[in-house]
């Protein structure tokens, strides 16, 4: 199996967006000697995987205006989804090895509710559709053609989702159709959303194109609640970024949340994700997993396997792009 290694953040078209200084880390590590109860709730707040800069601006202007989580997340995720430039998410993703682009994404509310949309070909906004399946369907995730289908009925608009620079590139990767680890195919990965709202109520988002050059029909942990992302509005959220299968075999978000609920900070929650992933993976580590977590009062956290991954967050004491301290240290 492909392995990918992100060792680096884009920052594309993110620069103009900038309009307050950058935050040091805003990690919890630094919050964890304040005693439970005595340290004020931060929120609103977002916080999401990656430098995605104007992703974060735009959720955050929807919990700034007093908007709720749910849309904020919506709103936020949306903006991957239609650059591009970004491709490992949404329009212009990276096609599977048959050249198709196929978007998987999830939401969950403060409820409890959920969708989610898994390979679906032909829609720029699967994390609307994925809200659309969790409002209007008795279900929780729809696939393929289903989700297609569905979309249209909606009222989503049939989009080709290749763009001619992820085209060109998948026809230079048939030259040879390796499938194996290769270091750096792309920056980023998923963007996993969460957010806390004026109300204290949180949510979450998490949508992406996969891993590049995928199996057809292959699905990762993104849209998969539990793995890809999870929230419980007691305690707090969860969500990841990486190589899926792995995030997958731990499910990674649900656990995060679990440990966050017996005590330990989003900080700690995702490095001891990130530790049962080592665990069972002890002969290969040659790929990335990042967790980032948010608790119930608005202290944030990541952990990663490899140096690279960052994290933004963004609420009234400024936005930053935070490093992820990591497994493996170099
Ligand atoms: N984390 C994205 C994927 O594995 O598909």
């Amino acid at each position: 199996m492909q392995r990918r290694n992100f060792l680096k953040n884009s920052t594309k078209g993110t620069a103009g967006l900038l309009a307050t200084p950058l935050l040091a880390s805003c990690s919890d590590s630094k919050k964890e000697k304040t005693i439970a109860g005595e340290q004020p709730i931060l929120k609103p707040i977002v916080i999401c995987t990656w430098d995605f800069h104007n992703a974060s601006a735009k959720a955050w202007e929807v919990l700034e205006k007093g908007g709720n989580a749910l849309d904020a997340v919506e709103q936020g995720v949306m903006i991957e989804e239609a650059d591009t430039e970004n491709q490992t998410v949404g329009f212009g993703g990276r096609p599977d090895r048959d050249g198709k682009v196929t978007l998987d994404a999830c939401i969950m509310d403060k409820d409890g509710n959920c969708g989610a949309v898994l390979c679906m070909q032909n829609i720029a906004h699967p994390i609307s559709v994925a809200r659309k399946v969790m409002e209007e369907t008795p279900h929780v995730m729809l696939a393929g053609k289903g989700a297609e289908q569905f979309a249209y009925e909606q009222g989503f608009v049939k989009t080709n989702l290749l763009t001619e620079k992820s085209k060109k590139e998948w026809v230079e990767w048939q030259k040879t159709s390796q499938y194996e680890p290769i270091i750096n195919i792309e920056n980023h990965d998923t963007i996993g959303m969460l957010a806390i709202d004026a109300n204290g109520d949180i949510s979450g988002a998490c949508t992406t194109s996969g891993m590049a050059y995928k199996m057809s029909g292959r699905v990762g942990d993104s849209p998969i609640i539990g793995a890809g992302l999870f929230v419980d509005n007691e305690v707090g959220g969860a969500t990841a970024t990486g190589v899926g299968e792995e995030v997958v075999r731990t499910v990674g978000s649900f656990l995060i949340v679990e440990l966050m609920r017996q005590g330990k900070s989003p900080q700690e929650a995702c490095k001891e994700g990130v530790k049962r992933i080592i665990a069972k993976n002890k002969d290969k580590q040659d790929f990335q997993i990042g967790f980032i977590a948010i608790n119930k009062k608005g202290e944030t956290g990541g952990y990663c396997i490899q140096p690279g991954f960052t994290y933004r967050t963004y609420s009234k004491e400024g936005h930053a792009n935070n490093p992820s301290d990591s497994f493996i240290k170099t």
